[in-house]
């Protein structure tokens, strides 16, 4: 079966479960050209928990299946590579995060989504990278520990007063990109912006042009008049960012560096195979756990 085979059985599938295909912007293009809905962290949790479909067939890593099941606990959330996970999700475990906030009396834990629904739980809030500082901001604490990504708390506290202190995770697929990878993209084309992710290192946020979580790239690339643009972040954004907008030349600013295994793992085959048998490919959360996980996602949800 070729894609659009494949996508119209998956879509005659969902129709009869009521259900509802959300994507994350670095999935394969086929998937997110099928998908209901494609999007960053923060809009992909927003719709799963607002969304009234009976099931939810997530196409991302097993921490944002996950989120799905925490906020939406009357539904069935499907993942269909129960192997794609996210190595910074696992950098930190709930005890370790334990230990740190006892080291730390006063603080308030804010946790990037990118972390498992049991350190979650021992979180005061959540955050994406789209929201990081207003969450920070808005946390009760002046004083801040943030877990599990060392550059995205670097990149929040170079913006606000409050005292942060973080957790020395990272995400492999952009904590490899170096400034010297900058340099030489630049080199190559001068006269292009630079536009990064802050899962990135400091030493390259700080040559860039823009740093954004995804659905803050294919925003600027909507308006944007610029020749080339120079992406720092996983490659399946490209697929986006060419949609957004087809007048802007884009090239990552290392081939090599910028892929996401884990992402790249779902294939549509793999999303029909979920969808014909649901129970082999659903996500759920220890009750206790997901109610704690669901306190700190909420507020993150009412902060926006
Ligand atoms: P955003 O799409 O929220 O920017 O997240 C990036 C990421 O690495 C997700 O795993
Ligand atoms: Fe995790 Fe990085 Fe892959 Fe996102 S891109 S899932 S943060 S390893």
């Amino acid at each position: 079966m070729d894609h659009r085979e494949l996508t119209a059985r998956i879509k005659a599938l969902l129709r009869e479960r009521r259900g509802i295909w959300l994507a994350h912007n670095y999935q394969r293009p086929e998937i997110q050209d099928g998908a209901d809905l494609t999007g960053d962290s923060l809009a992909l949790s927003i719709a799963a928990a607002k969304t009234d479909a009976e099931l939810i067939l997530f196409c991302g890593v097993h921490f944002m299946a996950e989120s799905a099941a925490i906020l939406s606990p009357q539904k069935r959330v499907l993942l269909p590579r129960l192997d794609a996970g996210c190595p910074m999700a696992n950098m930190i475990a709930a005890e370790q995060l334990v230990g740190a906030k006892r080291q730390r009396p006063g603080y308030s834990v804010v946790t990037y989504v990118n972390s498992t629904a049991a350190v979650k739980a021992e979180s005061d809030i959540c955050c994406t990278s789209a929201n990081a500082v207003r969450v920070v901001e808005a946390a009760p604490s002046e004083k801040v520990f943030f877990a599990p990504d060392q550059n995205l708390a670097q990149w929040v506290a170079a913006q606000t007063k409050k005292k942060v202190e973080w957790w020395r995770g990272f995400c492999p697929t952009h904590h490899r990109l170096t400034a010297e990878h900058v340099r030489r993209a630049k080199e190559r084309w001068p006269d292009a912006v630079v536009v990064v992710h802050p899962e990135c290192r400091p030493e390259v946020t700080a040559l860039a042009d823009l740093v954004a979580s995804t659905s803050g790239m294919l925003k600027w690339a909507q308006t944007a008049s610029v020749k080339r643009a120079l992406i720092g972040t996983e490659e399946g954004l490209l697929h986006g960012l060419r949609k957004a907008n087809a007048n802007i030349e884009y090239a990552l600013i290392d081939e090599e560096t910028l892929i996401c295994p884990n992402m790249k793992l779902t294939t549509l085959p793999d999303v029909l195979a979920a969808l014909e048998r649901p129970a082999d490919y659903t996500v759920t959360v220890p009750d206790d756990i997901r109610r704690r996980a669901k306190r700190a996602l909420d507020r993150m949800l009412e902060v926006g």
